[in-house]
C-alpha cells in the first residue's frame, strides 16, 4: 500500500489495497481535477465554519486555510501532482494539505462527506457555468439587435416548409432570435435561482451532531440557504440535469439558426456573406468558402442532448441518498458546458462579422409570389369579398402568372380583370413586398415600425 493511497483516507478496515481495474473504473480525479477551484473554496468555508463554532481551533483552522491557498496556487500552477490512487479531487487536495500541514489537515473532514463535498462542489461548479452562458447569451442577444437596427427595413423572403410564403424584414428576422435566445436567457436565471442552495453540511446522508452552522457556509459560498433535506441534498442532481436542458434547448435554437446560415450562405441564396474569419477553405477546390462554424454549431447539439439523455439514464431509478453512479454525472455535464460556451461564442463571432446582401434579400423578397396574400387581403379589404372567394381568385392569379413565367405585379390589368372583372389598377399598390411589410403593422409583426418596437424593448431590458 503506497504512502499516498486512498486507503489513507478510508482505508482503517481493509486489509488488501483496490485491484488496478478497480481503481481504474473508480477513479474520478482524470475530470473531476476541473472542480479543484470549487473544492477548495468548499473546504475554506467549511474550515471557518468549524472554528468559528469551536469544533476546531482557529491555529488549526488558519494553518488550514494557508495550506489550501498553496495548495490552490500548486494546482493553478500546473505543479500539482494528481493521483488515481487518490481516486477524486477532493482526496488530492486533502492528502496534499496534509503533506503540507500535518496533523490539523485531518481535521477538515469533520462535520462533512465526500457526499455534500462533491455536491457543493460540482453545484458551484455549474453556477459559474450558468453565469458564463448568461454573459453568452446576452452578447449573442446584443450582435442580433445590432444586425437587426441596420437591417430594420430591409426585404426578404419569409418562408414557411421552406417555401416563399410571405415578404418579411431582415429586422424581423433577427428578432426571432433574439426571442428564442432571451427565453434560453431567461432559463438560465431561473435555473441559477432555483438551484442555489447549499448541500455542504448535509454530511454523508443524514446531517451530522456537531454543531455545525450551515447559513454560514452557504453565505460564505454565494448560496441563499442551506438545503432543507440532507437525504436530497447530496442525492440531489436536478441542477446537472436542469443545465443540460437549457443547455439542450437553447443548443436547439443555436442549430436552427445555424441551418440558416449555411444555407443563406450558398451560392443559390446569397442572403449573407459570412466573414473570412469565420469560415474555412477547401483543400482541393479554389473557390470555396464553407461556414464550418455553423455546420459545426448545428452538429455540436448532438453531443448536449446526449448528455442529457445520458445524465437522465444515471439518475433513473436511483435509490437515496447518494451512489457512486452519480459520479458519471460530471464529465456529460463538462463536455456540454465546453461546446455550449463555445457554440454561443462561435455564433455571436459569426452574427457580429456577417454581412447580409441587401440586394439579394430584396431580390428573392419579391420572388415566388410572395405577395399573395397581400393580394386577397386587397380584395376582401377594396371588394368586401369574403376571404375564402379572394383566396380562390387569387390562386387563379397566381396559375396565371406561373403559365406566363412572370411574377404577380408583372400581370397586366386586363389579365387580372380577365380573372374578376372589378379589379383596379389600385392592386399593383400592395403587390409590392415594401408595401407588404409597411402593412403588417400588428403587435409583433414584420413592418419595421414594429420591429424597431421590439429592438427598443430588448435594448432597455439588457440595459
Ligand atoms: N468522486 C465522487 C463523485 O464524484 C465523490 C463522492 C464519493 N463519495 C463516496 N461516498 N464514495 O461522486
Amino acid at each position: 500500500m503506497s504512502d499516498r493511497s486512498s486507503n489513507q483516507m478510508w482505508g482503517g478496515r481493509f486489509a488488501a489495497g483496490p485491484d488496478a481495474i478497480m481503481e481504474a473504473i473508480n477513479a474520478s480525479i482524470g475530470f473531476d481535477q476541473r472542480m479543484a477551484a470549487q473544492d477548495i473554496a468548499g473546504s475554506r468555508a467549511h474550515a471557518a465554519m468549524l472554528a468559528a463554532q469551536g469544533i476546531i481551533s482557529d491555529k488549526d483552522a488558519e494553518a488550514i486555510r494557508e495550506g489550501l491557498l498553496t495548495v490552490l496556487s500548486e494546482i493553478e500552477g500546473g505543479a500539482f501532482h494528481f493521483s488515481t490512487a487518490l481516486e477524486d479531487i477532493h482526496m488530492n487536495v486533502e492528502a496534499r494539505l496534509k503533506e503540507i500541514i500535518g496533523e490539523p489537515a485531518g481535521r477538515l473532514h469533520t462535520g462533512r462527506s465526500r457526499n455534500d463535498q462533491v455536491a457543493t462542489d460540482f453545484k458551484l461548479w455549474v453556477r459559474d457555468q450558468l453565469d458564463a452562458a448568461d454573459a453568452g447569451l446576452v452578447a449573442l442577444i446584443r450582435a442580433l439587435l445590432d444586425q437587426a437596427e441596420a437591417g430594420a427595413e430591409w426585404v426578404m423572403p419569409g418562408f414557411t416548409h421552406l417555401q416563399t410564403a410571405q415578404p418579411v424584414t431582415w429586422g424581423h428576422h433577427m428578432m426571432a432570435y433574439v426571442e428564442m435566445f432571451g427565453r434560453d436567457l431567461s432559463r438560465v436565471r431561473d435555473a441559477r435561482a432555483r438551484m442555489n442552495e447549499s448541500p455542504l453540511g448535509a454530511a454523508a446522508l443524514a446531517g451530522t451532531s456537531f454543531p455545525i452552522d450551515r447559513e454560514m457556509t452557504a453565505e460564505a459560498l454565494g448560496f441563499d440557504r442551506p438545503a432543507a433535506n440532507s437525504l436530497d441534498a447530496v442525492s440531489d442532481r436536478d441542477f446537472a440535469l436542469e443545465f443540460l436542458s437549457v443547455a439542450s434547448i437553447c443548443a436547439m435554437h443555436l442549430s436552427r439558426f445555424a441551418e440558416e446560415l449555411v444555407i443563406w450562405s450558398s451560392a443559390q441564396f446569397r442572403f449573407v456573406t459570412l466573414s473570412d474569419r469565420f469560415s474555412t477553405g477547401s483543400s482541393i477546390m479554389p473557390q470555396k468558402k464553407n461556414p464550418d462554424a455553423a455546420e459545426l454549431i448545428r452538429a455540436k447539439v448532438g453531443r448536449i442532448f446526449g448528455a442529457n439523455t445520458a445524465l437522465m439514464m444515471v439518475m433513473k431509478g436511483l435509490p437515496l441518498a447518494y451512489s457512486k453512479d452519480m459520479q458519471e454525472d460530471k464529465e456529460q455535464v463538462f463536455d456540454a458546458a465546453d461546446n455550449w460556451m463555445l457554440a454561443l461564442a462561435a455564433m455571436e463571432g459569426m452574427v457580429k462579422d456577417m454581412t447580409a446582401n441587401r440586394e439579394s434579400l430584396a431580390a428573392a423578397a419579391g420572388s415566388g409570389f410572395s405577395t399573395a396574400t397581400d393580394l386577397a387581403d386587397w380584395l376582401v379589404r377594396v371588394l368586401g369579398m369574403p376571404f375564402r372567394d379572394a383566396h380562390h381568385v387569387t390562386g387563379s392569379l397566381v396559375a396565371m402568372a406561373e403559365s406566363k413565367g412572370c411574377d404577380l405585379p408583372d400581370l397586366s390589368l386586363e389579365d387580372m380583370q380577365s380573372v374578376h372583372a372589378e379589379i383596379t389598377n389600385d392592386v399593383f399598390d400592395v403587390l409590392g413586398v415594401e408595401n407588404s411589410v409597411n402593412s403588417r403593422t400588428s403587435y409583433g409583426g414584420t413592418a419595421p415600425s414594429q420591429v424597431r418596437v421590439q429592438i427598443a424593448r430588448w435594448k432597455k431590458e439588457l440595459g
